[in-house]
């Protein structure tokens, strides 16, 4: 037994694949799958996105500086296959999904109603990098489906049936293992 040299390639997984809702000049709403996706800065809350300039989405995204990451589920994993081999030049993936686009409050990109969380966003940079294009972007505002909230106001993520991306297929998320912090947590009752 041994371990094996690969050619060097892409093998950060498992990825959220997420949906990134664009409007293009005249505010037709369309969305791509994009799993080369990233959270860069805690203050301000910034993430980052690498979009090959050959998709459509990619000239919404340069000429209106302004897209919608919009978190997936089991129920939109359908959809989040079909907007990342389907292109918003030959299909509306809107109406063939019957996705609901929801008015953003600061961006022009609509949301998507069906996605748990949305993640508005405004680009800061934009770095060529090779074969795909990287976004920096702010977030500058998020919304939340209010279902998933608890009288609280907790906002409950597992609820929502979240899915990763892992080299080529989908998943949902497994068993709860640990929480934040419960390496160093102490063990029961001292003072
Ligand atoms: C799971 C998955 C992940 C993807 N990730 C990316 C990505 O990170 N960047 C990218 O440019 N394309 C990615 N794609 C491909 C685009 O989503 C796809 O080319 C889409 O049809 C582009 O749509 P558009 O032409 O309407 O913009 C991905 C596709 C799938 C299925």
């Amino acid at each position: 037994m041994g371990r094996i040299d690969w050619r060097p390639g892409n093998m950060l997984y498992p990825l959220p694949a997420v949906l990134v809702s664009v409007a293009d000049s005249q505010g037709r709403p369309n969305a791509l799958t994009i799993a080369w996706a990233g959270t860069v800065c805690s203050d301000p809350p910034m993430v980052s996105i690498s979009v090959r300039p050959e998709r459509y989405s990619y000239h919404c995204i340069e000429e209106t500086g302004e897209f919608v990451i919009n978190l997936t589920t089991r129920e939109l994993a359908y959809a989040t296959d079909y907007c990342g081999v389907k292109s918003g030049r030959d299909v509306d993936k809107f109406s063939a999904l019957h996705l609901t686009a929801y008015p953003s409050s600061k961006v022009k990109a609509p949301q998507i109603a069906q996605s748990p969380v949305s993640l508005e966003c405004r680009v800061k940079q934009t770095l060529p990098l090779g074969s795909h294009t990287m976004f920096v972007a702010e977030v500058v505002s998020v919304s939340v489906d209010e279902k998933y909230l608890d009288e609280a106001n907790r906002f409950h993520l597992d609820q929502a049936d979240p899915i990763v991306y892992s080299h080529g297929n989908y998943y949902g998320l497994g068993e709860l293992i640990g929480k934040f912090g419960y390496s160093v947590e102490r063990k029961g009752r001292d003072r």
